[in-house]
């Protein structure tokens, strides 16, 4: 089954063609990231003006690479929520378009299950497993039961992983986005030069609490400029880094043991750090928990884990019409369209 999947909820214009969910025929992505650095952050009407400028070149692409035309496609699969609501209604827009013209089905898919899925591109993992989501948007673990079937273990209460590690690299005086930054810097600092607390959540022992600690390098910061201190940013870098990825990993090994999975897989935008990806190895090796992380490519937001997601979504009967929206929040568990 040929499926083309089409991703527009951030700064990322991507389409891509994906067989039976797991083989890629093609990848493309095309990015304003460049654009946004300049402002600290996605400014998103500039991120909603350039999907519509490249989403229909981007298509096409996507389509020549896979050697295909959409004739040859069983679905069109796009991401309907969450994200930025202006640059979802690009790709929203545009996929209906193009299965209505075609006479195709149309599959929405939820952002952060694309993300999950993005574990099962050219792999043989399968559900049922334990999964971390953690992107710039949101902060999850969730037992993913089946292909279609999640349920919500822990979840954070304020910052997700992603905008935390972005806010605190800005305070750094670091280039966004701040995640990519701290974890290139944070090698030549010492992780242990500044402590930071491990919140606890009163809902729940697996959630999360991430602005505390962003707080905290924010006031470290200002105070050490109010009596003319110097800070070793790499230092600080290193000892956000190190606190961030010691939290997420605490809950998810605490859910894991309390769950019973021993089948762990880690996804969204923050899964390609470095430091994340060497302890979640370490750790699962000292459990004899079996780890799966994507490959650093499908990390970011991509179409591939659409496409992917999308085919299993299809197969469990989701079909839109004409009427289908975008959404800026949507539940992971139960979403509806
Ligand atoms: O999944 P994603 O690409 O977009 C959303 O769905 O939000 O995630 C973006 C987030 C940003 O916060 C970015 O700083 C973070 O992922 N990120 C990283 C790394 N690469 C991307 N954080 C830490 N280390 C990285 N290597
Ligand atoms: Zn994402």
């Amino acid at each position: 089954m040929k499926i083309l999947g089409i991703e527009s909820s951030c700064d990322e214009t991507a389409a891509a063609v994906v067989e039976d969910g797991r083989h890629v025929l093609s990848n493309v992505i095309a990015t304003s990231l460049e654009e946004h650095k300049r402002y600290g952050g996605v400014v998103p009407e500039i991120a909603s003006r350039r999907h519509a400028e490249s989403i229909s070149s981007v298509v096409t692409e996507a389509l020549v690479q896979a050697n295909c035309t959409v004739e040859d496609l069983d679905a069109i699969t796009v991401t309907y929520a969450p994200g930025l609501i202006g640059s979802l209604l690009v790709g929203v827009n545009f996929a209906k378009g193009l299965a209505l013209a075609a006479g195709k089905p149309l599959v929405p898919v939820h952002h952060l299950r694309g993300h999950i899925a993005s574990n099962y591109i050219e792999s043989d993992v399968e559900p049922p497993f334990l999964c971390l989501v953690v992107s710039g948007g949101h902060s999850h673990i969730v037992a993913v039961k089946s292909y279609t079937d999640i349920e919500i273990i822990g979840r954070t209460r304020d910052d997700a992983a992603g905008e935390a590690l972005d806010k605190a690299g800005r305070a750094m005086g670091l280039a966004y986005p701040g995640g990519v930054s701290i974890d290139r810097l944070s090698p030549e600092g010492d992780e242990n030069a500044y402590a930071f607390p491990h919140p606890r959540v009163s809902t729940s022992v697996y959630d999360y609490s991430f602005s505390g600690l962003k707080t905290k390098v924010i006031n470290l910061l200002h105070n050490a400029e109010q009596k003319g201190e110097p800070v070793n940013t790499a230092d600080l870098a290193a000892s956000f880094q190190k606190a961030v990825v010691d939290c997420l990993l605490a809950n998810l090994a605490l859910a894991a043991k309390n769950f019973g999975y021993q089948k762990i897989v880690i996804a969204g935008g923050v899964s390609a750090n470095t430091k994340l990806r060497r302890e979640a190895q370490k750790m699962c090796h000292q459990h004899g928990w079996q780890l799966h992380i994507p490959q650093l490519q499908y990390c970011g937001d991509n179409a591939v884990m659409i496409a992917a997601q999308g085919y299993y979504e299809y197969k469990n009967g989701t079909v839109a019409d004409e009427r289908l929206n975008a959404y800026a929040t949507m539940p992971i568990d139960h979403p509806t369209y």
